[in-house]
């Protein structure tokens, strides 16, 4: 059995600091990747917010990112100007959506040089390595975040992960480049952040982390009324809102099984390590169980800015903005075994977390493209799943794959859930 610690799972984000009992270093500048999606904008939240609460530290939204929400790019833009601290740096990733004249036109209005507006994939890249940045926000969706995490990895940077994909795709591949460069990985995740924060409370080898799920809009649901499940009700997650394509996650559980890979290469354990259990009221985050038998688990009320407030601030405590419980309310805190029958997608991603190498960047990419064929009424719910599977079996495996081969292997994985969901119309 492997002997889980913070110190080779998530290494303690405090190593680099000059002020052990704090905790952390007076300024930090934070690069966040994805500015403008859920993790993003409650990233900026809380930056605001530990600015105006921690007065012995100060946290500068020092680059942000847009792809097409560039409207919501300039607000984020307009609220750190009014707490005093503009970004730097406004990154455009898609060049297509606003041009260098237009973006330095608008912008220009708020103050901005040409020279700190950027764009395309390759200005994410330079973000995440700037010597200037302390802490990199990895909160883009998809396979899209994998060369700027990568990149903050290999830089050595504090790198609160919310791009779980980073890990499913190259998981091996980012725990060696963390060893070469001391890079930190701080879990943003819900389910990691729990299990990070109740192996932090015991110094005791860990014999099992257990990942809550909550289920989705189709806890209940039979398989045929998932098969006949159409976008608008796979959205409506019970106890969070995120981005869509987590959303879809979540009803499939690919979410869950994406997780039970991220949880593997985070803390390094086998999958025989990992459970999952189905928590529909999202208060149970994760739980550790150790050799005695003892289980921890971290509890709060599903609010993301809880997560992202420890990723910065860890290993400090500060009041955050999450609403703490309403202890005057009766709180039902139910646990069911996962069913992994109705629910296939756990099956693949304990397959997945088992076999390592290629299976992860596979699954992944089959993944993104059967989630926007569903959203685009191409295909069926319970198709989702079997496009993955089927785009997994079909591919050739590799156990060391190089970050060349794992990105040839997701454009080829690309085509070939194409390939097998017109197969399924
Ligand atoms: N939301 C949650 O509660 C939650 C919880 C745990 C983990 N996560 C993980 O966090 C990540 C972000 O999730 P989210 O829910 O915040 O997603 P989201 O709301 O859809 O936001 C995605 C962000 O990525 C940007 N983006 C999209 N495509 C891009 C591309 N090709 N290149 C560069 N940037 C691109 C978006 O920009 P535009 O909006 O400007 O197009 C947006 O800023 C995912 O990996 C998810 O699994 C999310």
């Amino acid at each position: 059995m492997t002997k889980i610690t913070t110190e080779n799972t998530v290494k303690s984000a405090t190593s680099a600091s000059p002020d052990p009992q704090r905790g952390s270093l007076p300024h930090q500048n934070v690069a966040v990747l994805g500015a403008t999606g859920s993790i993003g904008t409650a990233t900026a939240e809380v930056i605001g917010h530990l600015n105006r609460i921690d007065p012995n530290h100060r946290w500068k939204l020092w680059a942000a990112s847009g792809h097409s929400n560039l409207d919501l790019l300039e607000q984020i833009t307009c609220a750190a100007m009014g707490d005093g601290e503009a970004p730097e740096r406004l990154i455009f990733s898609d060049p297509t959506c606003l041009s260098p004249a237009h973006a330095a036109q608008r912008f220009g209005r708020h103050g901005y040089q040409p020279e700190s507006l950027k764009f395309g994939p390759e200005a994410l890249v330079d973000a995440a390595r700037h010597e200037s940045v302390d802490v990199v926000v990895a909160a883009i969706v998809g396979r899209a975040g994998l060369e700027s995490t990568l990149a903050a990895v290999e830089s050595g940077k504090r790198v609160a992960l919310a791009n779980k994909e980073t890990l499913v795709v190259a998981g091996g591949l980012v725990r060696q480049r963390m060893t070469q460069s001391g890079a930190k990985l701080l879990p943003v995740d819900s389910e990691h952040s729990a299990i990070w924060q109740c192996i932090a409370e015991s110094k005791s080898p860990v014999r099992r982390l257990i990942l809550t799920a909550s289920g989705g809009p189709f806890r209940t649901a039979s398989r045929d009324e998932m098969e006949n499940a159409r976008p608008e009700s796979a959205l409506e997650h019970p106890t969070w809102q995120m981005g869509r394509k987590i959303t879809i996650d979540s009803a499939t559980m690919m979410n869950k099984a994406l997780e039970i890979i991220e949880a593997r290469w985070l803390f390094d354990v086998s999958a025989d390590q990992i459970e999952v259990v189905v928590h529909p009221q999202s208060i149970i985050h994760s739980m550790v169980e150790f050799e005695d038998g003892s289980v921890l688990a971290q509890m709060s009320p599903p609010d993301m800015r809880l997560p992202i407030q420890y990723a910065l601030t860890h290993p400090r405590r500060l009041p955050c903005q999450a609403p703490a419980f309403d202890r005057t309310q009766r709180w039902d805190l139910t646990l069911e075994p996962a069913d992994l029958e109705r629910f296939p997608a756990l099956q693949l991603g304990f397959q997945v977390a088992r076999s390592g190498g290629t299976a992860g960047a596979v699954v992944n990419a089959a993944n993104e493209v059967a989630v926007g064929l569903f959203l685009d009424e191409q295909i069926r719910f319970t198709d989702i799943v079997r496009v993955c599977q089927k785009t997994l079996e079909s591919h050739t495996f590799d156990d060391q794959p190089t970050l060349s081969r794992l990105l040839e292997l997701d454009q080829w994985s690309r085509q070939e859930a194409q390939r097998c969901a017109a197969l399924l119309r």
